[in-house]
């Protein structure tokens, strides 16, 4: 039997109010003097800034923020909020957003740690050492960056999100505060949220920790399917079959709100040791070529995946679908899946957001080049024709 690991953040704050009680902690932990804050212009009005730079001033932290983060950043924004940051001199970075603002602020404390260029530092384990401190604190619950190993970005000149994954990535502070996600509207609710729920799904059905291939020599800080990511990605798949409609329905229902904001954490838990796989692989062509955003790009695609793992995944598929509906006996994921999809608003269909047939192609060529998802997945796609299907289903 192989062996395998477990990481998260260096500590994990949860709860109500968690940024009013813990930031202080974690500046005081870190012993910071000047903070640089990476959010963006939605969150200023909603207060959100606010509430996270008033523990600083009552420790007398010095702090600057970025506030033009957009969903999805493109490289060129990236290099911008490099340069403010550079000007500033922080000792600490703090990450306040969704999972745009909190990779871009990961990218910044990579970039201030080792310089160079982000598009220097793309793939598995390329960072060569810590970053600059990192306090991550997420106002959607969806993308488990504050605990996970992964920064995202867009390669804009080759129409791509890429991804930096590294151990060194992992913020030294979580603070999740649900209260923080309260002013998400539906929709960044509904895609944020089935983001989470591709992320556990993922993980729990990726290829066997015992089977991974990864080639010798090569490092990943994915290992595959194991014990410990299982849990987490089992009781998150649980929570979002309680609270996703609802939180999605009622922005205020707090109960959903906590409920969804532990599933998100649980999820980046479990899919940044286990990882994740095809969905995931195949949704960063779709999102760098059409405006889509990340979790309704995986929540689209999802069941089609599934569908193609299903040889492989029938018994947890299975689970998964009395884990979502709440029922014994024999459940059915992918139709699961599906009526989630539905009721939450994600589209269906490839052709629904932009996509044409004639697209398809290059997506399948991009999606199966990116090997570090590819030998996740369950069932190895072994040609980018069986990648092509799927897109030609899903479209
Ligand atoms: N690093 C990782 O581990 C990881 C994992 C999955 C996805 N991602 C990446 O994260 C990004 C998506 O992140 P996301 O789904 O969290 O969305 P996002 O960060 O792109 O935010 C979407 C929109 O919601 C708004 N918003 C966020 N919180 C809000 C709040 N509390 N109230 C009102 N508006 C709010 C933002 O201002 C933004 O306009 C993608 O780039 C994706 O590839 C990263
Ligand atoms: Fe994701």
């Amino acid at each position: 039997m192989r062996t395998w690991s477990f990481s998260s953040a260096g500590a994990l704050f949860f709860g109500r109010g968690a940024v009013r009680v813990h930031l202080r902690d974690a500046c005081e932990r870190l012993g910071a003097k000047r903070a640089f804050i990476v959010t963006d212009s939605i969150l200023v009005k909603a207060g959100l800034l606010a509430q996270t730079t008033e523990p600083l001033t009552a420790l007398n932290v010095q702090f600057a923020h970025f506030d033009r983060v957009t969903p999805e950043p493109g490289v060129e924004l990236v290099r911008e909020c490099v340069a403010a940051a550079r000007d500033f001199n922080p000792d600490v970075i703090i990450g306040l957003g969704g999972g745009s603002n909190m990779d871009t602020a990961k990218l910044v404390s990579m970039i201030l740690a080792h310089g160079g260029d982000p598009l220097d530092y793309t793939g598995d384990c390329r960072v060569p050492g810590p970053v600059k401190p990192l306090i991550c604190i997420p106002t959607t619950a969806g993308t488990g960056s504050e605990v996970s190993a992964a920064a995202v970005f867009t390669d804009t000149a080759n129409h791509i999100k890429v991804s930096c994954l590294s151990p060194f990535l992992r913020p030294a502070f979580a603070i999740v505060d649900p209260l923080f996600t309260v002013s998400c509207p539906p929709k960044v609710t509904a895609d944020s949220g089935i983001d989470a729920l591709t992320h556990a799904i993922e993980a729990c059905c990726a290829v066997n920790n015992d089977d991974f291939p990864l080639p010798s020599g090569e490092k990943s800080v994915y290992q595959g399917k194991n014990p410990m990511a299982d849990v987490m990605a089992k009781q998150a798949i649980i929570l979002v079959g309680q609270f996703l409609r609802r939180a999605v329905k009622d922005g205020s229902d707090l109960e959903a709100r906590d409920g969804m904001a532990l599933a998100a954490t649980l999820g980046g838990l479990a899919f940044s040791n286990a990882g994740v796989a095809l969905a995931h692989a195949m949704e960063y062509p779709v999102g760098g070529a059409v405006h889509v955003s990340h979790g309704a790009g995986n929540g689209l695609l999802l069941p089609y995946v599934m569908r193609f793992n299903d040889a492989v995944r029938a018994s947890e598929h299975s689970y998964i679908g009395c884990l979502l509906s709440q029922t014994g006996g024999r459940g059915d994921g992918i139709a699961e899946v599906e009526q989630l999809r539905k009721d939450i608003g994600i589209p269906l269909r490839l052709r629904d957001i932009g996509v044409k047939e004639e697209m398809l192609p290059a997506f399948a060529a991009k999606a199966f080049a990116i090997k570090r998802l590819m030998r996740v997945n369950p069932r190895m796609p072994q040609s980018e024709g069986e990648i092509l299907d799927i897109y030609k289903a899903a479209f």
